[in-house]
């Protein structure tokens, strides 16, 4: 099956966002470079690829998940395989030959005709890849993961044997130090928030309903090793809004924003709600608890707003993100904050081995013009938070990254010993190479050059070979 996409003037639809139409298998890619010596496994990363032309305005958290996997043999090769991931709404337009679905900025519903049993919204599986006890599961917000096998074919939805079917968070987090996966999911409907933790064999161990005072899109939340934290800002949903064709999610300051701490031992009473200035938070990079157990460190990118684009095409030049600190004091219940690197950006990662914990280095795709305004991630800066100094590495010009994720140096130590890996597309020539940063100069060690263009898309992970 390939996409009937073929060209669009939507700008979420066309240049490097394109779909592509092929699933491939490409072998013995041709590398610049070296590829790091000892380095195996699978870099896997999701994003939007519809297969049929959108119905109605496209939004780019609609397209249908695909996911594009590259492998690394240890031994200085590089293969590559792309697949979609076949949801069962998928199935239904496949069934149609179209689009039947809408989406966030389209919200229209399909007959039961249409959908030839298969499901009435469509859980597109597009925007994160984890993989969990033995589980590689594709995430999309508002939706159970869906489950691939390490070939990247579609096994299903994945409700954790019956005891997890709320909608779950694209960014659950793994402890290293207990292998649990932590995770929540919001709601339009009561109750608005359900955190789940799931232990290292896959089962869930515990899930709690928190109350908040109005239903909000919540894209991320952090942990530590001892609580988890959430940010309640004020991103609404409005359904009555939408029925009459407005944005489904509208920014309401006036509602507050809190910050809430909720212990990892307890059943949710002792959750505490901690006011800050109006804000958002689409990616959190990390956080930790002091040893005392008062304070809680919170690095994130921070917003002065929400925008994802269904109030105007072009989004509010307020709406850009900058890599902050938050320190919350659980005794006194006061949150302060500052701003930690000076050119703005997003999609924070911290290496895999410190989540939850302290960490000295933080990683985010940045706007090295430090002007984000239309621009697009052209590079990715380190920051080190002992001395706040940041460097920051351009892939070159016309190229364009997304999230660097860090892949530890097996025989690595110090806690920048590893590499980062991104998918860097040539604007010019609509290539995509799979670029190797040395995590520890920012230095570019390899490339990998792809025979098909990887469209930007969103999240990935490092998935080492067992
Ligand atoms: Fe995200």
């Amino acid at each position: 099956m390939t996409s009937t996409i073929a060209t669009s003037d939507d700008p979420f639809l066309s240049g490097g966002y394109a779909p592509v139409d092929a699933e491939r298998d490409d072998v013995a890619l041709s590398v610049s470079g070296k590829l790091p010596d000892g380095l195996a496994g699978v870099y896997l990363r999701n994003g939007p690829n519809p297969m049929f032309a959108p119905k109605g305005r496209y939004h780019i958290f609609d397209g249908d998940g695909m996911l594009h996997g590259l492998t690394l043999d240890g031994e200085g090769g590089a293969r590559y395989r792309n697949r979609w991931v076949r949801t069962d709404g998928l199935a239904a337009e496949t069934r149609r030959g179209a689009a039947i679905y809408g989406g966030m900025a389209n919200g229209e519903f399909p007959t039961p005709e249409e959908t030839g049993g298969g499901p009435s919204m469509k859980n597109v599986a597009n925007t994160n890849v984890v993989r969990h006890a033995g589980r590689i599961l594709c995430l999309w917000e508002a939706g159970s993961p869906t489950e691939v096998t390490p070939a990247l074919e579609t096994v299903g939805l994945c409700d954790f044997g019956g005891a997890f079917s709320s909608p779950f968070t694209a960014h659950p987090k793994i402890d290293p130090r207990t292998g649990e996966m932590l995770a929540f999911g919001y709601s339009a409907i009561p109750p608005y928030l359900r955190y789940v933790a799931i232990d290292a064999t896959g089962q869930v161990t515990k899930t709690i309903d928190l109350d908040l005072p109005a239903p909000v899109m919540m894209h991320d939340f952090a942990i530590t090793d001892q609580h988890v934290v959430f940010l309640d800002a004020p991103a609404v949903f409005d359904f009555q809004a939408f029925s009459n064709g407005e944005p489904i999610i509208s920014w309401k300051p006036e509602n507050g924003t809190r910050i809430g701490v909720l212990s990892r031992e307890g059943d949710g009473r002792d959750v505490v709600w901690i006011d800050t200035d109006p804000c958002y938070v689409f990616h959190f990079l990390n956080a930790s608890t002091s040893a005392d157990g008062r304070t809680v460190t919170v690095d994130a990118c921070r917003l002065a707003r929400m925008d994802i684009g269904l109030e105007s095409e072009e989004g509010s030049a307020d709406a850009d993100a900058w890599l902050h600190r938050f320190t919350v004091d659980l005794t006194t219940r006061s949150c302060r904050y500052q701003q930690i690197a000076e050119l703005p950006g997003d999609f924070p990662r911290v290496p895999a081995a410190l989540e939850g914990l302290s960490q000295r280095y933080g990683y985010y795709a940045s706007f090295s013009s430090g002007r984000p305004d239309g621009g697009m991630f052209d590079s990715v800066t380190k920051v080190d938070f002992t001395t706040s100094a940041a460097q920051t590495h351009v892939y070159g010009p016309d190229q364009i990254g997304g999230e660097a994720v860090f892949a530890a140096d097996p025989n690595g130590r110090g806690e920048d010993a590893g590499w980062l890996l991104n998918f860097v597309t040539d604007q010019t020539s609509l290539t995509t190479d799979f670029v190797v940063l040395d995590a520890g100069t920012l230095d570019e060690v390899a490339r990998v050059h792809l025979a098909q263009r990887v469209p930007f898309g969103f999240h990935g992970n490092w998935m080492p070979a067992a």
